[in-house]
C-alpha cells in the first residue's frame, strides 16, 4: 500500500474552483477505526455550505471534504471486531470522503447491500441516515400517516419519497420542475406539486381534504415555515434539516398551540459516533432488507472522476440534478 493518496482540498473558501486534487498522507486508523480505501464517494449539498464556509468540520473531524463513502477496508484500527480487510463496506464519515482514503470508526460501517455496486453503495449512508433519524426517530412516521417532503428530487427528497413509502405512509412531495416532479411520482409519491408553478399550501389542503399531513421534511425553511404550519394536521411533526431560504421567520404560534404541532430539527454530522451507531443499526435492521430487495435504492444522477470535484459541485449548485451524483476514485 502507498503512504500517500489524492484528495481534495478546499484551498480557500469559495466557488466550485476551489476544490483542489492534492497529495497528502494515509490517515492513520485510532482504535476502534477502520482505514477504508474508498471506490466512490457520495457528494452532499453540506459539501457545498462548507466549500462555502458555512459548516464548519466538527472538532476531530477532516478538513477534507465528503460525508460518504463506499470502499474496502484497508487496515483495521486497535479493537475494530467483526470486520476483516478486505471486506466491502460503506460508511457515513464526519469528514475527507473526497480523499482515495479515509478513516471512519467502525459503528459507522455497514456492509454494502447485495445487489448494490460501489457507487450506488456510496450514495447511501448521508441520506438514509438523515431520514431515517429525522422522519421515522423524531417525527415518528407512522403506516397509514401521510408525508410532505419539499425538495423531493434532492439527494434526501429522493430516500424520503422511497422509505416514507415503504413504510406504509401516503406521500406528497414538492419539487422544481415538471421533469422533477414526474420522477418524483415514478419514486412512490401520490402528488408531486410544482412549486414553481402551484400553491404546495392549496394543492395539500386539496388533496388531504383540509386536514393537512402528519409529518413534513423541510429543508426551505424561510417562507415556507409558516405554510408548513398552516398544512400540518393535528398532532403533526415539522422537521427540520436546512434552510435554503434563511433561518429566520417570523412564526404565528397559533397552528402549533391550536393543532398541538411539534416543531423539531436535527443535524447529522456532530453527532455522536454512539448516535450514528445506533442509526446504522436501526438501518441495518429495517431497511437494507429492503435496499437488498430492490423496493428502495439510491436514485444515481451522474458520477465524477474525484480529480472533477469541482465540476461535480457545479452541478449540485445548477439544481439541475435529480438524485445523487457521487465521485469515483478508480480504485477498491
Ligand atoms: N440536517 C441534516 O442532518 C442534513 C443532512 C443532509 C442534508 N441536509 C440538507 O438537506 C438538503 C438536501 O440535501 P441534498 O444533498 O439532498 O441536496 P440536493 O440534492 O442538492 O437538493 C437540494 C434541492 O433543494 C431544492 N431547493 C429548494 N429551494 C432551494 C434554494 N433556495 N436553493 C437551492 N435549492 C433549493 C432544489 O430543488 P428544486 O428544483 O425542487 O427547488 C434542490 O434540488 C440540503 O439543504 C442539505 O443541507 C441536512
Amino acid at each position: 500500500m502507498t503512504d500517500s493518496m489524492m484528495a481534495i482540498e478546499i484551498a480557500e473558501f469559495g466557488g466550485p474552483e476551489v476544490l483542489q486534487p492534492v497529495h497528502r498522507p494515509l490517515p492513520v486508523p485510532a482504535t476502534g477505526e477502520l482505514l477504508i480505501e474508498v471506490a466512490a464517494a457520495g457528494v452532499n449539498r453540506p459539501d457545498v455550505l462548507q466549500r462555502q464556509g458555512g459548516y464548519r468540520p466538527p472538532p476531530g473531524a477532516s478538513d477534507i471534504p465528503g460525508l460518504e463513502i463506499a470502499g474496502r477496508v484497508a487496515v483495521l484500527g486497535a479493537g475494530v471486531e467483526g470486520w476483516r480487510e478486505g471486506d466491502k463496506v460503506t460508511a457515513l464519515v464526519a469528514g475527507g470522503g473526497y480523499a482515495e482514503f479515509c478513516t471512519v470508526p467502525a459503528p459507522q460501517c455497514l456492509p454494502i447491500p447485495r445487489g448494490l455496486d460501489m457507487v450506488q453503495a456510496a450514495a447511501v449512508p448521508e441520506t438514509f441516515f438523515t431520514v431515517w433519524t429525522n422522519v421515522f426517530d423524531r417525527a415518528r412516521l407512522q403506516e397509514g400517516e401521510s408525508f410532505l417532503v419539499h425538495g423531493g428530487s434532492s439527494g434526501i427528497g429522493t430516500t424520503a419519497i422511497q422509505l416514507a413509502r415503504a413504510f406504509g405512509a401516503r406521500v406528497f412531495t414538492t419539487a422544481g420542475s415538471p421533469e422533477k416532479c414526474a420522477a418524483c411520482l415514478r419514486l412512490g409519491a401520490e402528488l408531486a406539486i410544482d412549486h414553481r408553478r402551484e400553491d404546495f399550501v392549496a394543492a395539500i389542503q386539496e388533496a388531504t381534504g383540509g386536514r393537512g399531513v402528519d409529518v413534513i421534511l423541510d429543508m426551505v425553511g424561510g417562507g415556507y415555515i409558516n405554510r408548513n404550519l398552516r398544512i400540518l394536521a393535528v398532532e403533526g411533526r415539522l422537521v427540520q434539516i436546512a434552510f435554503l431560504e434563511g433561518s429566520k421567520a417570523e412564526i404565528d404560534l397559533v397552528h402549533v398551540m391550536m393543532k398541538r404541532q411539534t416543531l423539531t430539527g436535527s443535524t447529522l454530522r456532530p453527532r455522536s459516533v454512539a448516535e450514528k451507531g445506533a442509526i446504522a443499526a436501526a438501518l441495518h435492521e429495517k431497511v437494507w432488507p429492503l435496499l437488498e430487495a430492490g423496493k428502495v435504492g439510491p436514485v444515481i444522477f451522474k458520477t465524477f472522476p474525484l480529480a472533477e470535484a469541482a465540476a461535480a459541485h457545479r452541478l449540485m449548485e445548477s439544481s439541475s440534478h435529480i438524485g445523487k451524483i457521487v465521485l469515483t476514485t478508480g480504485r477498491a
